[in-house]
Order: structure tokens, then C-alpha cells, then sequence
């Protein structure tokens, strides 16, 4: 018989949330039913969402089941299948779960092309958070030539794909990051043409400035809290913050108010949120023109991988504090 391994959850965090709120376990391995398959999970995502999706609160996602195991996206192989859409050997991405072998609704995963790209890009540059950066610039951010761009936690799986794009616009780009290591990716790899370390920055306001001489047109929000008031001192008229994701927060038992909003009046500045999956209908677009900027190089796009299902929750905790650099990933098995 054989075994998997599952991440399961275990108890509700109220603040930040620890390996108590984990337990890994060994179950015999599940048999797909009628139009169902079975999947060898290979590699994993972890994402800032699934903090959201630990509460007991309605979302735009549905929660977590205590007792139950985790869902996450995932790409994997079809190792038996119940539906004739699918056969053995075929590479599949969808919502599966943090666990060595998922059974799952064969019209839930969508085939991939194992050829055309590393399995793991399908998790990042080819996936959810490079879309959600690609959407939120297009629908809301719309940078025009020679605007600044500003984005927060600029080297993560969003923000690197995000600051890219602000660049192939012809738009003067900064972004921020947690250490002085990924400031340098922002700067000499990305292409940035300014960057700076939030943590050891003397404030943000001068570091903004600094940073952003003409002001902010577009925001490219990813963290919240103090970043969002210090960027609001800093906004022209007319500026756009695509409101994407508020990290800072997730993990508060109360969150943070924000003081200098009333900026947005007179600068008749739009802020709007946004989720990605409610865009689906633009995935073939965005593979296209993604897939495209890929192969020619004008896209650069860093994962970090962690190996082992049973370290899952370790590097989920470890991204909720910046200890990721890149799109975090876990690596479940060999492709
Ligand atoms: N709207 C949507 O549909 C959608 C979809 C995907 C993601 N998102 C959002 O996009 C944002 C980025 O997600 P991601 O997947 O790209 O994650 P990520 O940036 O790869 O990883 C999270 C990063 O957030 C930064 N961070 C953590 N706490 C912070 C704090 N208190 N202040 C400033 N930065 C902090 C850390 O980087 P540092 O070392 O730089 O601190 C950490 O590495 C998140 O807010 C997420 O919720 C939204």
C-alpha cells in the first residue's frame, strides 16, 4: 500500500501563525472514483491567500476545513485516471493539495505541457502570480510612458513580474523589498531604476522621495499598513493604486489604520481591488504575451524551492516574514 504524506490544519491562528497550526500525518494513498484521477503532486505553491483562507470569516475564497488537508495549487502527474480526458502520464495544474498524492475531479485540472516549460514555472511566471501581476497592471495601473511606477515586495513571485511590465511601458520603476540582497535583484536584475530596503530605509517618506523624484502615478500595492500611508503623501494627480494585496496585515490581530487617506481627494486618485481568478477568461492572453516575453528574455522571474512536503508549513511561515526570495515554491517529488 502507499502511503501519503498530507499537511493537514490543524487549529485556527488569531495572529501569526506557527507549526502548531500544522500536523503532518501518513494516510494510504486514496483510489480516484468515476471521473475522478489520481495525481502524484510534484510541485506546490505556497501564497500569501492561503493565510486569508486560515480565518474563520467569509472571503472571497472559501476557508480551510480544520482536520482536513490543505488545498493548494499544484502541478502533478496523472498516475491513474476514471475520466477519458485524462490518461496516465499526463502533467496537470490545479487546485490540489498539500499532500504527496491528491484525488481529484478531472475537470478541475487543466493539462500543461511538461516540454514547453519548466513544471514549476506553471506556479509562477506562467501562473496565478504573474497573471495577478499582468491583470492589475492592465485592468487598473494602465502605465503610460514616463510615469513612476512604484511597487512593494518587489521581488516576490507578484511584484518582479509586475515591475518588469511597468518597464517594457517605458515608465521610471522602483520598488521595495525586506533585505538588501533582493534590492540588489531588484536593481541589477530586474532592471529597476530604483530600489530600496524598507526595513533599514531612515523613513519612507524619504526613502519614497528618494526613490520616486516626480511622485507616484501608478502603485502597485502588495503590502499596506505604513508602506500605503507613505505612499499616499507621495501621489501625483491622477494616480492609480492597484490595490492587489496588504501582507502587512495578514497576520494582525488587529489591523493597522491608515491615517493620510484623504490625499486621495484632491489628487482624484483611484484605488482599486482586484482578484485574479475572476479574469480566467484573459489566461489565454496572458500565457501568450507572458510565454512570448519569456522566451525572448525580457522577463526574469527567481523561485525559491523548498524540498519536502513535511517542510510545507515551515516555508509558508517562513514567506509570511520575507525569508523567501522569489516565488515561493515547495518540491514534492521529482518530475
Ligand atoms: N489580488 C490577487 O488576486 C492576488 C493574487 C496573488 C497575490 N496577491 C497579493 O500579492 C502580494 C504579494 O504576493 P506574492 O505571492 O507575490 O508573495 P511574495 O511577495 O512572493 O511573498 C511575500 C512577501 O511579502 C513581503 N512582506 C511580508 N511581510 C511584510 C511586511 N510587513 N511589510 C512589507 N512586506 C512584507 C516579504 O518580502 P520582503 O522581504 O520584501 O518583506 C515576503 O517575501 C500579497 O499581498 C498577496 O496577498 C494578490
Amino acid at each position: 500500500m502507499t502511503e501519503n504524506t498530507q499537511v493537514l490544519f490543524k487549529s485556527r491562528p488569531t495572529g501569526w501563525v506557527d507549526a502548531s497550526h500544522f500536523e503532518v500525518v501518513k494516510t494510504p494513498m486514496a483510489d480516484p472514483g468515476p471521473g475522478e484521477v489520481l495525481v502524484r503532486n510534484i510541485f506546490m505553491s505556497l501564497d500569501p491567500y492561503m493565510r486569508g483562507r486560515m480565518r474563520d470569516q467569509k472571503s472571497y475564497t472559501p476557508g480551510f476545513e480544520l482536520g482536513k488537508v490543505l488545498q493548494a495549487g499544484a502541478v502533478g502527474e496523472v498516475i491513474a485516471s476514471n475520466d477519458p480526458a485524462l490518461t496516465t502520464g499526463d502533467l496537470v495544474e490545479g487546485r490540489l493539495g498539500w499532500e504527496t498524492y491528491t484525488v481529484a475531479k478531472a475537470e478541475l485540472v487543466n493539462k500543461v505541457d511538461g516540454k514547453a516549460a519548466s513544471l514549476s514555472h506553471y506556479l509562477g511566471v506562467l501562473g496565478m502570480p504573474s497573471m495577478t501581476a499582468w491583470i492589475g497592471l492592465r485592468n487598473i495601473g494602465q502605465p503610460q510612458a514616463g510615469e513612476t511606477v512604484y511597487v512593494s515586495a518587489a521581488s516576490g513571485a507578484v511584484g518582479q513580474v509586475a515591475g518588469q511590465i511597468a518597464k517594457m511601458h517605458g515608465c521610471h520603476v522602483a520598488g521595495s523589498a525586506g533585505s538588501d540582497d533582493k534590492v540588489a535583484y531588484i536593481k541589477d536584475v530586474l532592471g529597476y531604476d530604483a530600489a530600496f530596503n524598507y526595513k533599514t530605509a531612515a523613513s519612507l517618506d524619504q526613502a519614497l522621495a528618494a526613490s520616486c523624484p516626480e511622485g507616484i502615478d501608478v502603485y502597485f500595492e502588495n503590502v499596506g499598513g505604513a508602506m500605503l500611508d507613505a505612499v499616499l503623501l507621495r501621489v501625483n494627480p491622477h494616480a492609480r493604486i492597484v490595490a492587489c494585496g496588504m501582507i502587512s496585515q495578514y497576520n494582525l490581530a488587529q489591523p493597522e489604520g491608515v491615517k493620510n487617506l484623504s490625499t486621495i481627494v484632491g489628487n482624484k486618485v483611484r484605488m482599486q481591488g482586484f482578484i485574479v481568478s475572476d479574469h480566467m477568461d484573459q489566461k489565454p492572453a496572458f500565457m501568450a504575451e507572458m510565454s512570448g516575453w519569456l522566451a525572448e528574455g525580457k522577463i526574469k522571474y527567481r523561485e525559491d524551492i523548498t524540498e519536502g512536503i513535511e517542510n510545507a508549513p515551515a516555508a509558508f511561515i517562513g514567506m509570511l516574514k520575507g525569508e523567501n526570495f522569489g516565488k515561493q515554491i515547495v518540491k514534492i517529488a521529482d518530475p
